[in-house]
């Protein structure tokens, strides 16, 4: 077990890269099941979850070779296994292993799938569409046993929730069904277009991947495929709130500004001056920030992701903030830990009432989940003093080497190991 030391108040001059979207890679990965042939995946994050997904790769026979961000997987020997616990429980996106095996086996054991602990999180809406394209769903000692006697069937589907996992699972299921599957309320994410070219460039059919309606024409069997991960929109939006608050001239690269609309308009009305130069933000300190309020919510919504982090920034903001999450049920389990770093912060449930700007000091926290991680991360690096992040393997989860990353543009930041 590592932790975080960060000695806070350190402007941030420099540049920092963008890499590759966590919650896109952690699709592609499992979609590649989907072909006996050959992907290659470019652009790939170096994080755990990704080290997680190639592991359950491996124990279905495929070869996987991963360096310089690329990544080849070769399923010539693929094989239909069941996912175990040990694998599954470690990250949420082991379920996207239902969708690609049933679509290329008709059958699929996986066990439960983990994620942090931000709500009760229910795969209702997967099982459902499931069940409706012929799978018959059992759970026996632990796990997911989905079954259909030949290939499942296209189906029109319409969520009550356009749910990013439930859309992705659906999608890969669908590409090797036997006829038109139609998503109605599907969710918009950027990394849901991903997902989709990523099969259509191995010959699936698929459409509206972006929109709320998204048509699935499946088709016999695929072929090699290749894709490019886009970049983490989440990790971009967190470095631009670091260097809102702390930045000199401070560049982030690598990134797609309409993916991050919703936080560049906030920064607007905020005060935060910044400059987009094609894949590039600049972005600088700004003394007088105004208060905003921030509602979280689905594509092109305020993303839930970005929440916790934008909390702290609110901290730092003049006036009554009021922020709200509406995904999850449990994601302001951050807010105790920045009030004892000094924040002013009444939390409701999932509202909260953040009175700034507040003087920040270093203190020692704890990560509950990886965004919590991130907004105790941002708030250690504004604050004076020395900061100390226990549990920061949640963040480790989705920020590729993140320490490294900030240390570079002056930031100053250690990992040690826990006592
Ligand atoms: N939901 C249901 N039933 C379902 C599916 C979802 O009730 O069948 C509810 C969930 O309980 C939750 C909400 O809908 O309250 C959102 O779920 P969604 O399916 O949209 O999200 P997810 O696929 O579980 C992905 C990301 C999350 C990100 C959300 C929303 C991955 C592996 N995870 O989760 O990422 O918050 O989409 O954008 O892609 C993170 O990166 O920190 C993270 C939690």
């Amino acid at each position: 077990m590592k932790k975080l030391l960060i000695k806070g108040n350190k402007e941030l001059n420099g540049e920092v890269h963008i890499g590759g979207a966590k919650n896109a890679i952690v699709a592609l990965i499992p979609a590649s099941v989907l072909t006996k042939g050959k992907c290659v995946i470019h652009n790939v994050p170096d994080i755990s979850d990704v080290r997680i997904l190639l592991d359950i790769m491996k124990s279905l026979g495929s070869e996987v070779i991963y360096k310089n961000e690329t990544l080849i997987i070769d399923n010539k020997n693929l094989h239909n296994e069941l996912i175990k616990q040990e694998y599954a429980s470690k990250l949420r996106a082991s379920y996207y292993f239902m969708g690609s095996l049933l679509g290329l086996f008709n059958k699929a054991e996986i066990s439960y799938p983990g994620g942090c602990i931000i709500g009760s999180r229910p795969i209702d809406i997967h099982l459902d569409s499931f069940k409706k394209m012929n799978v018959t769903i059992k759970e026996v000692d632990g796990h997911y046993l989905m079954k259909s006697k030949s290939r499942l069937k296209g189906t029109s589907l319409f969520f009550d929730f356009p749910s990013v996992g439930a859309t992705i699972n659906v999608m890969i299921a669908a590409t090797l069904a036997n006829g038109v599957t139609k998503i109605i309320n599907a969710a918009r994410e950027p990394e849901i277009v991903n997902v989709a070219d990523f099969l259509n460039s191995m010959g699936a059919k698929i459409k509206g991947a972006g929109t709320g309606e998204i048509i699935i024409e499946g088709v016999e069997e695929l072929h090699d495929g290749e894709v490019t991960v886009i970049p983490d929109r989440i990790e971009a939006g967190t470095y631009l709130i670091m260097g809102a608050l702390l930045g000199r001239n401070f560049k982030v690269s690598g990134l797609v500004s309409e993916h991050l609309e919703s936080l560049l308009f906030k920064f607007r009305e905020a005060g935060v001056k910044y400059k987009i130069k094609g894949n590039s933000v600049y972005i600088s300190r700004t003394r007088k920030l105004n208060a905003v309020n921030i509602k979280t919510t689905v594509y092109p919504g305020f993303p839930t992701d970005l929440g916790q982090p934008m909390s702290t920034f609110l901290t730092q903001c003049s006036g009554e903030s009021i922020f709200e999450e509406t995904i999850y049920e449990n994601r302001l389990r951050h807010i105790p830990h920045l009030n004892a770093m000094g924040a002013n912060i009444n939390a409701f449930e999932k509202k909260a009432v953040v009175i700034g700007p507040s003087k920040l000091v270093g203190r020692k926290v704890k990560a509950t989940d990886l965004r919590a991680g991130a907004s105790l991360l941002v708030a250690g690096m504004v604050a004076e003093g020395t900061t100390e992040i226990s549990n920061i393997e949640h963040i480790l989860r989705g920020y590729e080497n993140i320490v490294s990353k900030l240390n570079k543009v002056g930031a100053d930041i250690r990992l040690i190991d826990e006592d």
